[in-house]
């Protein structure tokens, strides 16, 4: 059993922000089973070197391919052309995002907007034309990074948080949609994971390194699972966050 699920998510990977530390985690336990890629990212030399790294690991085969996310118009073509150059997917996994300027975007709506459309509306393109493929097909997963931030709206980075949030109810909404038809909506809850994209906050306990949020989405998408927190603590610690009463949690600092 165990081999057949491994073996299920060991061949046609399509990776959406493919240079982010936390897909470049997992994509090499991928290439260690000896799947086969198509990369997306925006950087083609940083790509370019995902695509190196993972040939030395063990994949099978990775074609790079330089987009910005944010164009949502050019999805369809995009994802066209990945299935063309795959002979089509058996796991997308979306890892692009960003943390953006909480304090910039409470004075400017163009800001908030920016984080909104990467983090939100690109995905919602994405995934609008994943469901669709991957129900007529009638399996496969598609494996999505969100956040804890989704959870709850916190005055220290809601917009964000929003972005997040409101991924999480779209996925869980596809997700009832297509269960159905056989296919793994996977939405990834990391907690705090030393990146880029936090390279300039103080680390504490609470960091996780990208190489044990890997390990996590793999292990999720192998079970095929609905939800995973990762590391799995975090999701003790969203019940906990989750309970705190309105009127406490609006005088918190947090
Ligand atoms: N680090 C954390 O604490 C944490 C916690 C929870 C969730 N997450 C989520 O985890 C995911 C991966 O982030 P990370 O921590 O691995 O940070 P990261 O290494 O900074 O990765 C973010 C990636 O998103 C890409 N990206 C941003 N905008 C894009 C666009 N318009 N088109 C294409 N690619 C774009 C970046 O490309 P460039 O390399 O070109 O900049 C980068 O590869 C994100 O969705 C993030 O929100 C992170």
């Amino acid at each position: 059993m165990a081999d057949r699920q491994e073996a299920a998510t060991a061949q046609r990977i399509l990776a959406l922000g493919a240079t982010s530390a936390i897909a470049q985690a997992t994509l090499r336990l991928l290439a260690e089973r000896g799947a086969v890629f198509f990369l997306v990212g925006r950087n083609a030399v940083k790509l370019a070197a995902v695509r190196d790294d993972l040939l030395t690991r063990g994949a099978g085969a990775v074609t790079a391919f330089a987009a910005d996310l944010d164009e949502t118009s050019a999805h369809p073509a995009m994802l066209a052309h990945a299935v063309s150059v795959l002979g089509g997917f058996d796991v997308a996994l979306l890892a692009h995002g960003v943390l953006g300027d909480q304090s910039e975007a409470e004075k400017d709506y163009a800001t908030a907007e920016a984080i909104l459309q990467t983090n939100f509306l690109s995905a919602v393109s994405l995934v609008t034309w994943l469901a669709n493929y991957f129900e007529a097909e009638r399996r496969g997963s598609i494996a999505v990074v969100s956040s804890v931030a989704g959870d709850r709206g916190r005055k220290s980075n809601y917009v964000y948080g929003a972005s997040k949030g409101g991924l999480t109810i779209f996925l869980d909404g596809v997700r009832n949609r297509i269960d159905r038809a056989g296919v793994q909506v996977l939405t990834i809850k990391p907690g705090f994971v030393a990146t880029p994209m936090t390279a300039h906050l103080k680390k504490n306990a609470l960091f996780a390194e990208p190489g044990r949020i890997g390990r996590d989405i793999i292990r999720a998408i192998d079970r095929r699972k609905d939800v995973v927190y990762t590391p799995p603590f975090w999701g003790l610690i969203m019940l906990m966050v989750r309970g705190i009463p309105r009127r406490i949690f609006k005088r918190l600092n947090l």
